[in-house]
């Protein structure tokens, strides 16, 4: 959470770090703000609110410096307003600090600066630790490099901080634990951010600044260094993304953009991995390490939000193909507890940001108790990429609608490959049932285009039910994951309150909810369970529920049943879940737009949850 950007070169550093923060809003968006360094002065503007109104109240303000810092805030410590907005100033008013995470030993530190007569002008925690370096820097006589290398040695919590110094005008000291940084390199300039998306249009060339590091960013230099003063060097890696992809490219959303993407995304997903008509699959993330996941005793998932159902749905899919017990993790509960890691076991992670806090301590604990990691990750090069041992990316392009959409179909199908290259191995499929589904698999890009062709109908159903207060999503089997992600979609996208359960769970609580107010939304596909699915449909009719269903063409039955329904292509039921998610996600898409919702950046989320 937090969007980062800095700059030093021969520009003027505000348009930079103002396109920067606007790339980065969908890491949170409760207020912004700059810090600039001109001529021995250190300016700071800040503002509650979106970016666009900072860049209202910078008019007429002095924008000529050629370095600055900005930062777009998710708050976590101090409500949303101007004073808690960063860039925060030091008490001697000389350094100004953006920062993205947590200190958690703050109070402390805050209370031992209190004692020594520190007086704090918000209730952060960024504010707490820029004090306490500036205390350390008075106290020790050194230079801001050394008090900041000495303070992150004391802080416990996740940041990345980026200081600019009134005394330095060419100067940004950046470091990070557990919060990611991305430094580009240009001529005589470089660009500091929490991710590439500010950097792509001037330079390809970067380096992911690790936890535990310092750079020393200066127009025509970039010092690396651990928190043990010592030099590192730098590692330069080429960007491979282009402008367009973090752009909307014509369309009013980045999530409806994103929706459409699909058939393009999942189809760079398969490519060069499977070939149905050869039938194989190769992944060298797989391949180079299948004994071990062969002969995994049990397959451990961990993930959070969205790549958690998406875990829910391998599990399925692992289960039937490789014989492979899962299960299936939180996060941020699997952190805290004591969880039993065996020998032999192997961890998926999933993770479209590839930064998210729970998911990353979560994983080095597993790797501390000698499991094995596999990622599962969008984000190229970002933590969760470098902890895993091995991996396979989803290969989606940049995802900025907060909503995550095209990542998570990008999951199911690595998931499906992953499963299917397993088995193969494993000699747990047959050669028929390989070969049918990877055919399946290999369609799936032209179905889910399909789909989106009659996006319309979906507009209209979001349109009749955009006012009810409730929804609730049914589905069994595979689709159960699928059910929890429409919920979860809706919820987040247009604030209306709404359930996933197993359909057949419905009898045992949530059918009390029942009236002819309630939407419930089946995803009722034909599988093995289709009769059963029917039959839970007929007992919400009998309650006169309104029902929404996604079905498959055809289908003759579900129809008569329904208010409303969708019908997709038909497909594998273990391939299922990649085509009905996809009404889903437009589903809540029109929901929002009807009841005017900002769906790109829905309240009080941020895209990347890099704080626990
Ligand atoms: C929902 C959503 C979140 C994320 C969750 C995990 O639309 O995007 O639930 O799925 O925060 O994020 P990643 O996948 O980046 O680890």
């Amino acid at each position: 959470m937090c969007g980062i950007v800095g700059y030093t070169g021969h520009r003027k550093a505000y348009p930079v770090v103002l396109k920067g923060l606007k790339r980065l809003e969908y890491r949170g968006y409760d207020s912004s703000g700059v810090a600039l360094l001109k001529d021995g002065q250190l300016n700071v503007y800040k503002k509650k609110g979106k970016v666009a109104e900072l860049e209202e109240a910078m008019i007429g303000k002095d924008i000529d410096a050629c370095i600055g810092i900005g930062h777009t805030r998710w708050a976590t410590h101090g409500e949303p307003s101007d004073r808690n907005a960063h860039p925060h100033q030091s008490a001697n008013g000389k350094y100004a600090m953006i920062h993205n995470g947590i200190i958690e030993n703050y109070a402390l530190i805050k209370q031992d600066l209190t004692n020594k007569g520190y007086t704090f002008t918000s209730d952060t925690d960024t504010e707490v630790l820029l004090n306490f370096i500036e205390d350390i820097q008075k106290n020790n006589n050194c230079s801001l490099e050394e008090a900041i290398r000495i303070a992150l040695k004391r802080v416990t919590g996740a940041y990345c901080i980026l200081i600019i110094e009134q005394d330095n005008p060419d100067t940004i000291i950046a470091a990070r634990k557990g919060s990611p940084l991305v430094i580009g390199i240009g001529k005589g300039e470089h660009f500091l951010a929490s991710d590439a998306s500010p950097i792509i249009e001037y330079t390809k060339e970067v380096v992911y600044v690790n936890d535990y590091e310092l750079a020393i960013v200066k127009p025509d230099e970039l010092i690396l260094k651990n928190l043990g003063n010592e030099k590192i060097t730098p590692y330069i890696t080429k960007l491979d993304m282009e402008l367009a992809a973090i752009e909307k490219g014509g369309y009013d959303h980045f999530m409806i953009k994103e929706i459409f993407e699909q058939p393009s995304t999942i189809f760079d997903c398969l490519r060069g991995r499977l070939d149905a008509k050869e039938g194989y699959i190769k992944m060298s993330g797989v391949d180079d390490h299948i004994e071990q996941l062969v002969n995994a005793n049990r397959i451990l998932i961990i993930a959070c939000g969205t790549s958690w159902h998406a875990g829910l749905a391998a599990e399925y899919i692992i289960e039937e193909l490789c014989r492979i017990p899962v299960e299936v993790e939180y996060a941020s509960e699997f952190r805290y507890r004591n969880p039993i890691i065996h020998k032999g076991d192997v961890i998926i992670a999933i993770s479209q940001s590839g930064e998210t806090a729970d998911t990353i301590v979560a994983l080095e604990k597993a790797k501390e108790n000698g499991a094995f990691i596999f990622g599962v990750v969008n984000a190229v090069g970002s933590s969760i990429a470098r902890i895993s041992h091995a991996g396979a990316y989803t290969h989606a392009g940049p995802e900025i609608g907060v909503a995550s959409t095209k990542a998570f179909t990008g999951q199911l199908a690595v998931l499906m490959m992953v499963a299917l290259n397993i088995a193969k191995h494993k000699g747990s499929i047959t050669t028929d049932r390989y070969s049918e589904l990877l055919n399946e698999l290999e369609q799936v890009p032209e179905k889910v285009a399909a789909i989106l062709k009659d996006a319309d109908q979906i507009k209209s159903i979001a349109d009749k039910y955009k006012s009810a207060t409730d929804f609730l999503f049914l589905g069994r089997g595979y689709n159960f994951p699928i059910a929890l992600e429409g919920a979860l979609k809706l919820k987040e996208i247009s604030y209306i309150h709404a359930e996933g359960y197993p359909a057949a769970e419905m009898k045992h609580g949530p059918i009390a909810l029942v009236d002819e107010n309630l939407p419930v939304v089946f995803i009722a596909t034909r599988d093995v369970y289709h009769e059963k699915i029917v039959s839970n449909m007929q007992e919400i009719k009998a309650r006169k529920g309104k029902i929404i269903s996604i079905i498959t063409e055809g289908d003759t039955i579900s129809p008569d049943l329904s208010n409303d329904y969708f019908s997709i292509p038909s497909t594998d039921e273990l391939i299922a879940p990649i085509l009905t998610v996809i009404p889903l996600q437009l589903l809540s898409y029109y929901v929002g737009i009807a009841k005017g919702v900002d769906v790109d950046k829905p309240r009080n989320l941020a895209k990347s949850v890099t704080v626990e």
